[in-house]
């Protein structure tokens, strides 16, 4: 039998990024989304500032989510700059995901705990979503890029100005196995110790 450890070590090392085109039609049922957002909520914070806002974007709700992502930043599509095929691209990302989770940081009020930790926080978090996505045998990806910081992103999720947007975690059944790990430099490389 595979201990404890070694199963960890083997869920947080065998965790890949895999994209919606990744992903097959069938969709993940709400229950292993929640169990995702549970440990979302683990996620350690400095004064309990617990600062991780989600939005799930499902059925329908990822059409409206395409289409925001599709109108952002691009030329009107009566105008001349306009890429239809950019646009449809963009627009149909979210439907290829079983679900996509909006990602939010509420900012604290506490003058002693700086923004830096809560964002380190929200990606503890995101981390927990993504060791979860991983060990329940699903595909998952978080998605950056100028959207995901903007006014725009945070407004289209409802959120007010004490929010900072962060991106968009896709999840769904992969339709392939796992890729192969790969990262550029070993830890030695970027660890010195003293003594
Ligand atoms: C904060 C953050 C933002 C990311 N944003 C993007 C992104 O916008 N586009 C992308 O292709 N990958 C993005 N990724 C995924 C990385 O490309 C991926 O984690 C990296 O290539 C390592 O691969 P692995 O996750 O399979 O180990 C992001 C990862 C993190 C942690």
């Amino acid at each position: 039998m595979k201990s404890s450890l070694h199963i960890l070590k083997e869920i947080i090392s065998e965790r890949r990024t895999l994209k919606p085109q990744d992903y097959s039609s069938e969709k993940v049922d709400d229950q292993f989304i929640q169990q995702i957002l549970e440990q979302a909520n683990w996620a350690p914070t400095h004064g309990y500032t617990e600062p991780w806002r989600f939005v799930v974007y499902k059925e329908e709700g990822r059409n409206r989510l395409g289409e925001f992502l599709a109108k952002y930043d691009q030329p009107d599509p009566e105008s001349e700059g306009f890429n239809a095929q950019r646009y449809q691209r963009l627009a149909d990302r979210p439907m290829q995901a079983s679900h996509v989770i909006g990602i939010a940081m509420a900012a604290n009020t506490n003058p002693k705990i700086p923004e830096v930790e809560d964002l380190c926080a929200v990606a503890m978090a995101v981390q927990n979503m993504w060791l979860m996505s991983h060990a329940l045998g699903l595909g998952a990806y978080w998605s950056t890029g100028k959207v995901a910081f903007s006014e725009e992103f945070r407004n289209f999720m409802g959120f007010d100005d004490s929010h900072q947007s962060l991106g968009l975690f896709y999840i769904g059944k992969p339709n392939r196995d796992n890729p192969q790990g790969r990262r550029i430099s070993g830890i030695e490389t970027k660890v010195r110790w003293e003594s």
